[in-house]
């Protein structure tokens, strides 16, 4: 039997690391948290997309109390960027989250659901979406979903 590794590869660093392209996207992901609607769980999560020709666009999870119709920050951008721009490749994602006592020290990360749709972005657009994942320790960074979501599924027929 062969074993197969797989490798990851994230970057970490500062705020101030970042250029200004990627700390405005996180800003605005930051800033994004205001829009969730969060009752049950208090966890304002913000997302902010950023498309190839420079637009921006927000996300926030919105809840509900039938709890599994709850949409996550993620996927509420990433629908509303194909929903308004479906022309235009989404090349970025920032996503950021805080609770009653501020931002997560730790960088937030996406639930599996929303990975397998930014595989899909991936696919539809072929390209890679840099991902900024905030948190108040630092920025984690990488270049594909496949970096967190390795042998995903894809439609192979
Ligand atoms: N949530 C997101 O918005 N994104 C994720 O990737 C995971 C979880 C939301 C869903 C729910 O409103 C809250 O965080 C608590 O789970």
């Amino acid at each position: 039997m062969e074993e197969l590794k797989l490798d990851s590869k994230i970057m970490f660093c500062q705020m101030d690391e970042l250029d200004d392209k990627d700390r405005i996207l996180v800003e605005t992901a930051r800033a994004a948290t205001d829009n969730s609607y969060s009752p049950y769980s208090k966890f304002k999560v913000g997302a902010a997309i950023r498309l190839d020709d420079g637009t921006i666009i927000k996300g926030a999870n919105q809840e509900n109390a039938a709890f599994s119709i709850t949409i996550c920050a993620e996927r509420s951008a990433i629908y509303a960027a194909q929903a308004q721009h479906p022309e235009k490749a989404i090349v970025s994602i920032a996503i950021a989250a805080r609770n009653e006592e501020g931002f997560t020290k730790e960088p937030v990360s996406p639930c599996g659901m929303c990975r397998q749709a930014m595989v899909e972005i991936e696919q539809r657009y072929s390209q890679p979406i840099h991902i900024l994942l905030y948190g108040r320790k630092g920025v984690y960074v990488m270049d594909s979903i496949s970096n967190l979501m390795p042998l995903s599924f894809v439609d192979l027929n």
